[in-house]
């Protein structure tokens, strides 16, 4: 039995724009109303930010507003950049650091992702550490100490005590985008080990708080199989989430996982 409430995140990428990305908020605190025992998150990108957060206001919607990324310097002369002073301001709660993409197209670092992590549980907000292997690491058979280093490295400097207000997310990067879903033994075993990484780091009873999420294809018709691993705690989605009626089928399988735990 777990008390870990599941968590699910719709990670819209660059995807969306105003008209579009309010009828997807509409579409899922519509669809997610009634829908208890799962936490959910929407991730717009960061122009349409207010503009969700009023239409989940508007509902009384407990989904919650999520930031893809933030800068962790404070202000100043950081051209492009967005500070947790601005993203807490247009209402934001929790924020992705890390990202696959963030981490293989853009060349965001372990160090930088530390920092960024840092700023977001300092500022009090929830933080989701993304990581994950990529095909060629996974295929060398590296998967662990690749996402054991992110792990490690992420958590840098990071107190046990925020462990409530921390998920991680495990992604491989060969299931991003690919329609190619790890398999839940392949999730379950990632989830273990990181479960186990953490206990490590934080002690059993914290890293037993932590939320560990999967990502990287999730759909509805395999989302059931994947959260119902014992350290699956719900999942992070990226293009099923354009989709309000998928990315709330996910969010009900979420929910339903845990009653089962
Ligand atoms: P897909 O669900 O499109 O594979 O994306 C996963 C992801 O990157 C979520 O952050």
């Amino acid at each position: 039995m777990t008390d870990r409430r599941p968590f699910v995140g719709g990670n819209w990428k660059m995807n969306t724009n105003r008209t579009t990305g309010s009828d997807l908020a509409r579409g899922v605190t519509d669809g997610l109303i009634g829908v208890d025992g799962v936490e959910t998150a929407v991730f717009p990108p960061f122009p349409y930010l207010l503009t969700v957060r009023a239409i989940l206001r508007d509902r009384g919607s407990s989904v919650r507003l999520g930031a893809q990324d933030n800068a962790f310097q404070n202000d100043g002369a950081f051209t492009g950049e967005v500070s947790l002073a601005m993203l807490k301001d247009c209402g934001t709660q929790v924020v992705l650091c890390g990202h696959s993409e963030r981490r293989h197209v853009l060349g965001e670092k372990d160090e930088t992702v530390n920092r960024k992590l840092r700023a977001v549980l300092e500022a009090g907000l929830e933080g989701v550490l993304c990581v994950g292997e990529t095909l060629d690491e996974r295929t060398a058979g590296h998967q662990d100490i690749v996402t054991a280093r992110q792990v490690r490295t992420g958590l840098a400097d990071i107190p046990a005590s925020v462990a409530d207000r921390l998920i991680i997310a495990y992604e491989p990067v060969w299931a991003i985008g690919t329609g190619k879903t790890a398999t839940p033994q392949d999730a379950q075993e990632a989830h273990s080990q990181i479960r186990q990484l953490l206990a490590r780091l934080f002690g059993p009873d914290s890293a037993n708080r932590v939320r560990i999420i999967y990502g990287g294809s999730l759909k509805p018709d395999i989302a059931a199989a994947i959260f119902a691993q014992p350290d699956v705690d719900g999942g992070l989605v990226g293009g099923a989430s354009l989709n309000a009626a998928d990315f709330v089928a996910i969010c009900k399988a979420a929910a339903a996982s845990a009653r089962g735990k």
